[in-house]
């Protein structure tokens, strides 16, 4: 199976291309809707944006909106982290709130507390946050920034948000997460000075213009664990590439675990080997490198039909055991305990009509419906 670029990458570092001054190249990109929406938005804010299969060529120099439209950012909660780019080319930006979603209330106070830490004035009102810069330079400052949770959109937001402003900006408590990583030397590539993205401490140090660049997003790495998640149920061979196999080492250790064996073939191919065992095991999702909240839901087909008993438990987001009911539907044995899941394996799970709720349950339902 071939893995496209990495969605979460993607989108962020789509955003991030408002910070270069001229033109820029993005490669690797994936074809999906919320690709297509944020190509929208940034679109609204003036940029000329030309597609071209998995490439995307940005021409910045009609940037000059800083309000992206309501009826777009409501529908793509990672439009609401082009705050920080808007922010620090423009001196004011006026971007909705992204609002709740069928995971969780997911509020931005940390990204809100971080630019304000940068010397960002910052208003919230009639659902619309609007930040600006006083000043001559209208230049974000420096700041020591502890974010109390280690947020990937917060961490995201203020990491490009630092990139120009006025001295060094320390983040600490960051996230680590391989888009992290990605979106650093993606700022790297167009100029910026940022040291420890992939670390819980990243320092950045401001420059006073960005320039041009050509870039390659990673690859998905939910997108190549969901495949191997489905060689695993179907007791199959299935080959995944591009795999970056160290941004996948927690979700591998469980398929072991649960039974499943995963040669990694070479450095970017992994693949899953039929054994014909499946036993419980339990889950918690946790910030990176520990199992992510992006697996949890196509793991919790898999255990469905693992032998003995299994506990999830989902820390990430306060709402993400929606697939549980549709699984029932499909004949699992699941209760569900405030943020825990317990899943009795069975014999074998039935088809039935079942609704989608995000899109990683909906992989999840998907790979059930395969077992
Ligand atoms: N949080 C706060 N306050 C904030 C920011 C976050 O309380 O200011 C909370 C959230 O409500 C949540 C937790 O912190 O409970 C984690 O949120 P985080 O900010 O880390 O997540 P995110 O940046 O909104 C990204 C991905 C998600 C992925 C999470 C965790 C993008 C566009 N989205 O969201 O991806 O689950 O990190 O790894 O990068 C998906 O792809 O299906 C998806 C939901």
């Amino acid at each position: 199976m071939k893995v496209s670029g990495a969605k979460n990458s993607a989108l962020v570092v789509m955003a991030g291309a408002l910070l270069c001054k001229s033109e820029c190249r993005l490669r690797n990109i994936p074809g999906l809707v919320d690709v297509d929406k944020m190509c929208q938005i940034i679109e609204a804010l003036g940029v000329k944006i030309q597609r071209n299969d998995d490439v995307l060529d940005f021409d910045m120099t009609g940037f000059n909106c800083h309000t992206p439209p309501f009826e777009l950012v409501s529908k793509l909660r990672a439009a609401f982290f082009a705050i920080g780019p808007i922010l620090a080319r423009l001196g004011v930006a006026k971007v909705p709130l992204p609002g709740g979603c069928s995971i969780g209330a997911r509020p931005v106070e940390l990204h809100v507390r971080g630019l304000q830490a940068m010397g960002a004035h910052v208003e919230i009102a009639h659902g619309i946050v609007n930040a600006y810069v006083t000043g001559v330079n209208k230049r974000l400052q420096g700041a020591k920034i502890y974010l109390d949770y280690p947020s990937v959109g917060a961490t995201e937001t203020l990491m490009m948000a630092a990139t120009l402003a006025d001295g060094e900006t320390i983040l600490e408590n960051a996230a680590k997460e391989p888009e992290v990583v990605d979106l650093a030397n993606f700022c790297i590539s167009i100029g910026a000075k940022i040291t420890g993205a992939g670390t819980d401490r990243i320092v950045i140090v401001g420059v006073q213009e960005l320039h041009a660049t050509e870039y390659s997003i990673i690859s998905d790495r939910v997108e190549a664990a969901t495949f191997l998640v489905a060689g695993a149920i179907t007791n199959s061979e299935i080959t995944v590439f591009p795999a970056i196999s160290s941004h996948l080492a927690a979700a591998v250790a469980k398929l072991e675990q649960i039974g499943a064996r995963i040669a990694i073939d070479s450095p970017d191919r992994m693949r899953t080997i039929p054994t014909g065992i499946l036993r419980g095991t339990d889950i918690e999702t946790l910030p990176y490198p520990a199992f992510p909240t992006d697996m949890q839901a196509q793991f919790m087909a898999l255990l469905a039909v693992s032998e003995g008993s299994s506990v999830i438990t989902e820390t990430v987001f306060e709402n993400r055991l929606q697939h549980v009911a549709e699984l029932k539907r499909m004949g699992a044995n699941i209760k569900v305990k405030g943020n825990h899941a317990i899943v009795e394996g069975v014999l074998a799970l039935s088809g039935a009509t079942v609704t989608a709720t995000d899109l990683r349950a909906s992989a999840a339902l998907v790979i059930a419906g395969l077992a």
